[in-house]
């Protein structure tokens, strides 16, 4: 079938069942939610068997859903309805949550059901819930609300059909209903409500007396501050984040954003007053006893290494990498032989922090610069996973990974991915960015340089299960993610135990060996680098536009090419 993707943005709910519906024969095309008039000719254009909506913002027009069967997705069970789904779920605590997959009509969220599934609420961030658990029910619901439209003969119930009817309308979540009262909720009120709320729109809040939104929030089980701390006094700071009196206890806060500015680690959102703080530094990389902020975390089981990077969105700043590069040069002194490096619950890397990168521009810096530093940090960090030669490398991706973030991954000697996850093993949607982190060496060898120039061109998004039957991973591994990391241990330790691991070792040292000779690491970056020099620093400003665009998140004025198919030139229904 034709399946038309009507959607306000690409974002990784759109990118897996753009991709699960294409490697079942459909033939996808995207279209970004922008006005009717747009909508109507991509309709028109397509002329689609169906139209699905993975993620809008706003009604379809009844000029398509007359005349198409739209199946809109709602982060919600069967009878929910209103726009702030999940934000209401969690805070009320809901055990159990599903994703419902209706037909649009009229009313919002009131058409017949096509399919719905549920999951088990995680105490999680709403982001957190909206890229696993909602996207896994998503996916299999539409792909189920699909083969029965195709099916031809099934009928969509309505809701008034339906018994055991929980779910009910509820009004948009105000930031009134959001409101954290710093004297009285205890850190799971806190944390509850401030998880409702990330990645947006965050709550409301004022930090060293300034207004703000808050993100990215973390209990903290030991520090308490002074004896006289009261709760909502700011107590300590640590690497990017503070800490935060509660009624009961403290969270650490991560992230904040100014009125009129974008989202920054709350370091460098409030420098010069975070700084007058306590440091409360951990001390090295071992994995804390107690619940603390840890962004980066070391632990041993097995003869194996794991290493955490759990940064905010996946992005990597120049001192984020500069600190993992630090971590993962002490762990290969560690007495291991594997290791393996995690990354974070829901991102594994998505390369340079461009937010940080942005903020460098209004002050007295330049964005070219750091955008020079967090490359180079970036490099630097990638170059010590390729040269570890005492052991055998891991990049496990529970989370995505987009652009450096996965050539970084395939630094490491294998990859494997948890199903459902999905990388973006290119630059270029980035203003045309050329890209380092060593791809030119890393990418070739694993795929062949035809596929290689494929993946940089066509920038598309690639599910676990074709990055691994194209070589650019190495397994795709169960897609629960407690099965995932009790295989990747599991994986770890058997090579830990490999009678031939020794033999092993001394390939991989002999390979490298032979490819420095051939040519050196340091001229695959002197080439990808003079490119980059360009991107930051010549004539042609698309990537500190497109970066611009994107950390500000300007509203998409149209639909990238590459995802509209109907708008090829050329394109035509076929006969
Ligand atoms: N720097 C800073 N923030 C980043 C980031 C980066 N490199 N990559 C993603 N983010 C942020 C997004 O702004 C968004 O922020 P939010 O919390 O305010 O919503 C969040 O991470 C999630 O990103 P989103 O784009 O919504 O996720 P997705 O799963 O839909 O798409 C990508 C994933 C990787 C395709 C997309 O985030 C992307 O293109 N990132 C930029 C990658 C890049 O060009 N890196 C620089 C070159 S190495």
């Amino acid at each position: 079938m034709r399946i038309l993707l009507l959607t306000h943005a690409f974002n990784g709910l759109t990118q897996r069942l753009g991709a699960e519906l294409q490697e079942r024969g459909h033939e996808v095309s995207i279209e970004f939610d922008i006005a009717d008039s747009v909508a109507e000719e991509a309709v028109a254009l397509f002329r689609p068997h169906i139209v699905v909506a993975p993620y809008l913002r706003r009604a379809i027009p009844e000029s398509i859903w007359s005349r198409y069967v739209c199946l809109v997705v709602h982060p919600g069970i069967i009878g929910d309805r209103g726009p702030s789904a999940l934000d209401w779920a969690i805070q009320r605590g809901e055990v159990e949550w599903g994703v419902t997959v209706l037909q649009a009509e009229a009313a919002l969220d009131a058409g017949p059901v096509w399919a719905s599934a549920v999951f088990s609420m995680r105490s999680a961030r709403k982001s957190s819930l909206y890229r696993n658990e909602v996207t896994q029910a998503a996916t299999s619901a539409v792909l189920q609300a699909v083969e029965r439209f195709a099916a031809g003969d099934f009928k969509p119930t309505p809701l008034a059909e339906f018994n055991d009817v929980h779910g009910s309308q509820h009004p948009p979540m105000r930031q009134a209903d959001r409101a954290i009262d710093w004297q009285h909720d205890d850190t799971a009120t806190v944390l509850r409500k401030i998880n409702a709320a990330d990645g947006f729109p965050g709550v409301a809040d004022t930090l060293f007396g300034v207004a703000c939104h808050i993100f990215d929030a973390w209990p903290e089980a030991v520090l308490r501050g002074a004896p006289d701390a009261r709760p909502g006094d700011l107590l300590a700071r640590r690497e990017t984040a503070v800490l935060r009196r509660t009624a009961d206890g403290a969270v650490w806060i991560g992230h904040v954003k100014r009125v009129g500015e974008f989202k920054l680690p709350v370091a460098l959102a409030f420098a010069a007053e975070s700084i007058a703080l306590a440091d409360a530094p951990l001390t090295g990389w071992w994995r804390s006893d107690s619940e603390t902020w840890q962004d980066i975390a070391y632990e041993e089981s097995g003869g194996v290494g794991f290493l955490h990077f759990e940064f905010y969105n996946g992005a990597m700043s120049t001192s984020q990498c500069e600190r993992l590069r630090s971590a993962l040069a002490w762990a290969k002194q560690r007495p291991v032989q594997v290791l393996v490096l995690m990354g974070g619950a829901d991102f594994w890397s998505n390369g340079i922090h461009l937010n940080v990168i942005e903020v460098a521009s209004l002050g007295d810096g330049s964005a070219a610069d750091e955008s020079w530093s967090n490359i180079n940090a970036m490099n630097d960090l990638a170059c010590e996973l390729i040269e570890s030669g005492g052991q055998i490398t891991v990049a496990a991706l529970a989370g995505n990974a987009g652009a450096g973030g996965c050539f970084l991954a395939r630094a490491a000697d294998l990859v494997w991915a948890r199903e459902g996850v999905i990388l973006n093993p290119h630059y270029r949607n980035m203003g045309n960015l050329h890209g380092s982190e060593y791809w030119t060496y890393l990418l070739p060898r694993r795929v062949g340089a035809d596929a290689a120039q494929a993946i940089m061109r066509n920038r598309q998004p690639l599910t676990a299960q074709r990055a691994a039957a194209s070589g650019f991973i190495d397994a795709c591994l169960a897609g629960d993610v407690q099965a995932f990391r009790i295989d990747v241990a599991r994986r770890a330790v058997e090579i830990a135990a490999a009678s031939d691991l020794a033999a092993q070792l001394a390939a991989k040292r002999e390979r490298r060996a032979r490819d420095e000779a051939e040519k050196p690491l340091a001229a695959y970056r002197e080439e990808e680098l003079a490119h980059m020099r360009r991107n930051f620093y010549g004539f042609d400003p698309s990537y500190h536009v497109a970066r611009h665009h994107f950390v500000t998140k300007s509203p998409a004025s149209w639909t990238p090419r590459h995802l509209a198919r109907h708008r090829d030139l050329g394109w035509r229904v076929p006969a």
